[in-house]
């Protein structure tokens, strides 16, 4: 499969197309962005590597380091994980509070952010110092070094994020959090405002793809079968009510933030990044999306 050629054709048909996204307003910060931003990464488990456009240039990753946080959470509880969070689809928007009630404090799955408030609670209980044992857990999964939180974007969601107050002290309320909501939120924030460009991106999610491993230093991560685990969550929860859509065209397990980036995994082949930060209405990236089918309608390689 030659990959370089085929993503330079896909990426410059994409780039030219009209993008019917608009950027996250939300957070304030994500509107400094330049909206036209639009790059590609694709690294392979035999260690091809190749990018096109904006994919060295660090965006928000938001709601993408939802999979490490459950990785990491994953890695220490086991399947003691699943009392706290389940695993199936919501079919609601990702920030939605409406099923909380009627099931009890149980977010539907981990990616929504009901499910990373809980994965965060589990997180600040087992870790030392959670903020920097995270941050360090990310750096490992490929000796990236050069990864780091942004203040600049904890801060400005931290000022606005009442539906993330909200859906943290509901839980609380319901004893699925353990820990202040303060200090979860603070957390959550954090995660939420990692920033890294898409080469980093791919290469960070290739244990995902390699079976648990990492491809660098082959250090087990999580068991085969907890990756093939993540890997099915991120296929039927990874872009929330859009989660069916992504999976009928592009047909990989996946994960997108509001920054505009989108990681999609091709287990025991390839991993890929896209960045650009237009939104469609369910609040993935608009160019992103409609790269990633063509890529994989393309070629002609598929899971199933
Ligand atoms: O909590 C939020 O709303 C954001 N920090 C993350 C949401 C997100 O990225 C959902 N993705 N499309």
């Amino acid at each position: 499969m030659n990959f370089e050629e085929l993503i330079q054709n896909v990426y410059h048909k994409i780039k030219n197309i009209d993008d019917e996204g608009n950027l996250a307003s939300y957070i304030p910060e994500l509107k400094n962005v330049d909206s036209e931003s639009f790059g590609v990464h694709i690294s392979t488990i035999d260690n091809f590597n190749f990018g096109v456009g904006n994919c060295y240039e660090k965006f928000s990753i938001q709601s993408i380091a939802k999979v490490f946080a459950l990785s990491l959470a994953y890695s220490i509880l086991g399947e003691k994980l699943w009392e706290r969070v389940k695993v199936e689809p919501s079919g609601t928007a990702f920030n939605s509070l409406i099923q909380l009630e009627v099931e009890n404090g149980i977010p539907r799955n981990p990616f929504i952010n009901a499910g990373t408030h809980v994965v965060s609670d589990i997180l600040l209980s087992n870790l030392n110092n959670p903020k920097e044992d995270f941050l360090n857990f990310v750096k490992s999964l490929s000796n990236c070094s050069e990864i780091c939180y942004s203040n600049r974007i904890a801060t400005s969601e931290k000022n606005v994020g009442y539906r993330n107050v909200a859906l943290c002290n509901f839980i609380k309320a319901f004893g699925n959090i353990k820990n202040k909501p303060s200090d979860v939120l603070d957390f959550y924030f954090n995660l939420c405002s990692l920033e890294m460009n898409c080469e980093e991106l791919s290469k960070l999610f290739l244990f995902l793809a390699n079976d648990g491993f990492t491809l660098e230093d082959n250090k087990q991560i999580l068991s085969k079968s907890q990756a093939k685990r993540i890997n099915a969550l991120m296929q039927t929860c990874g872009f929330y009510d859009e989660s069916g859509e992504f999976a009928f065209k592009v047909r990989l397990p996946g994960n997108s933030g509001v920054g505009g980036g989108i990681v999609a995994v091709h287990p025991k082949q390839y991993t890929i990044a896209v960045w650009s930060p237009k939104l469609n209405e369910k609040g993935n990236s608009y160019k992103g999306m409609r790269f990633l089918e063509e890529f994989t309608t393309k070629s002609e390689l598929s899971i199933f």
